[in-house]
């Protein structure tokens, strides 16, 4: 059993999970993600690893909810245990001195982005956080994104902060703030990560995304969360989570996402929940 040891809402519906899990946090590298279960009868969810305190032993998560299985997840409080919490899963984010790299982050993915920042910084890049979200209120972790990054930018859908509207504005703001990224990485919701993709690719940036199918196993056995990049078939699970967003079918990975019914899409807390779009 897995002790939680903080479960709080930070914003309106973006819950932040710390679990005790020392053997996960010790090998945690920034893009990893985890899979758990709130109880002995829930879905396996999958969720990015947003930060690990090695010398505490924990593992640090930011879920939103919307559904049964992700409402179990809110109503964890401190002391709790749950039974399942494995990872780290999936391939790390490749960290390299790539020159100046910009990462976009909306709903989990202004956390989830926060290790990515840290450990690029530390590589000897100029990073900069574009970060997305309803509303003001919507957001969270900009004073922390602030210790990692050059700038912190900011577009709320309505306005109340930064620019106004979603990542469809990208180009221009990029262009507006004189930012030429060398390499561009987007943790969000499907619809933003394609929109990044669509925006960079005629301006030629590397854009990487992290994809967020369904998952059961998390360990490419299942076959669920497969997607199709660069013409081959490809599991997020273990080939992944994150791809070249310019190679993505994003079509078909849509296509598929919405094959399955309303309960079997509920888990998909990571991506299809997302109300920016
Ligand atoms: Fe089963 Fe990826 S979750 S193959």
């Amino acid at each position: 059993m897995f002790k939680v040891v903080e479960r709080s809402m930070i914003v309106p519906n973006v819950h932040l999970l710390t679990i005790e899990a020392s053997e996960v946090a010790q090998a945690a590298r920034p893009g990893n993600f985890i899979i758990l279960r709130p109880d002995e009868q829930g879905e396996r969810i999958p969720l990015t690893i947003a930060d690990w305190d090695v010398s505490a032993g924990t593992v640090t998560s930011l879920f939103v909810q919307v559904g049964a299985s992700t409402a179990k997840l809110a109503r964890l409080k401190a002391g709790d245990t749950i039974p399942t919490f494995a990872g780290p899963l999936g391939n790390e984010t490749e960290i390299a001195k790539f020159g100046t790299v910009v990462l976009v982050g909306g709903c989990y993915g202004i956390g989830a982005i926060y290790p990515i920042a840290r450990a690029l910084k530390a590589a000897g890049n100029r990073v900069f956080a574009l970060i997305e979200a309803r509303s003001s209120f919507a957001l969270y972790w900009e004073d922390r994104l602030k210790t990692v990054c050059e700038r912190v930018l900011v577009i709320s859908r309505d306005g109340s902060r930064g620019y106004k509207g979603h990542v469809t504005r990208l180009a221009e703001i990029l262009a507006t703030e004189k930012i030429k990224p060398d390499r561009l990485i987007a943790y969000g919701c499907t619809y933003q990560m394609m929109e990044v993709s669509r925006q960079t690719k005629p301006l030629g940036i590397k854009t990487i995304v992290s994809m967020n199918p369904i998952m059961i196993d998390g360990t490419g056995m299942c076959g669920v969360c497969r997607l199709t990049v660069a013409g081959e078939t490809k599991f997020a699970c273990v080939d992944g989570p994150e791809f070249d967003g310019h190679e993505v079918d994003w079509e078909e990975f849509l296509a598929r996402r919405e094959s399955y019914n309303a309960e079997e899409v509920e888990p998909l807390h990571r991506s299809g929940s997302c109300s920016h779009f």
